[in-house]
């Protein structure tokens, strides 16, 4: 994908989905409200920070077949349009998570403004979306923090349960 820096007006909107519970339906929100929303017509991007990677694998993509993941886009291996990979629904893609992601809190401790990596990396991608979408890992550590310094807002998915 190519990315050019426009002036124009920005009118994407980039949500983190969050919540350090797991299992709440963090996962299945994104890619539900993602592919409705490219449904009704507009370009939407997943940005799978979850080392899980469960966005990436319910969107078909092989997590361990890939030139580049978000993990590279944080390390600075690559820009993040280079990452970006269609997916089977129209005007959906996704910047695939990989597992490597498991270990890359203790790698953005050693880095200067580690809470803004993402928001950089992305920066260049607000021209080309509606919507991007983050699907945060279950917890409240540095790649959440990453989503969080990028995101507009922040939708919380909850379930009503006894030990929450
Ligand atoms: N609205 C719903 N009603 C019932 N089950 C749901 C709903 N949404 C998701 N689930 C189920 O709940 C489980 C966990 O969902 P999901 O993986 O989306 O949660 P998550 O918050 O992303 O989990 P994790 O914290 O591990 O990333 C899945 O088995 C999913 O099918
Ligand atoms: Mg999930």
């Amino acid at each position: 994908m190519s990315v050019t820096n426009s002036k124009k007006q920005n009118p994407c909107k980039i949500i983190s989905i969050a919540n350090q519970k797991g299992g709440v339906g963090k996962t299945t929100s994104c890619i539900n409200l993602s592919s409705y929303l490219a449904a009704m017509g507009k370009k939407v991007l997943i940005v799978d920070i979850d080392p899980q990677g469960n966005a990436s694998s319910g969107l078909g993509i092989d997590k361990d077949n890939l030139d580049y993941s978000v993990y590279d886009v944080i390390m600075g291996e690559c820009a993040a349009a280079d990452a970006i990979l269609p997916t089977t629904v129209p005007r959906l893609s996704i910047l695939p998570a990989h597992k490597h992601l498991s270990g890359i809190e203790l790698e953005l401790i050693q880095m200067e403004q580690r809470e803004f990596i993402l928001r950089k990396a992305l920066s260049p991608l607000r021209n080309h979306f509606h919507y991007i979408f983050i699907d945060c890992p279950p917890s409240l550590g540095l790649l959440t923090v990453n989503a969080l310094t990028v995101s507009d807002s922040v939708f919380v998915p909850l379930q009503g349960e006894f030990l929450h």
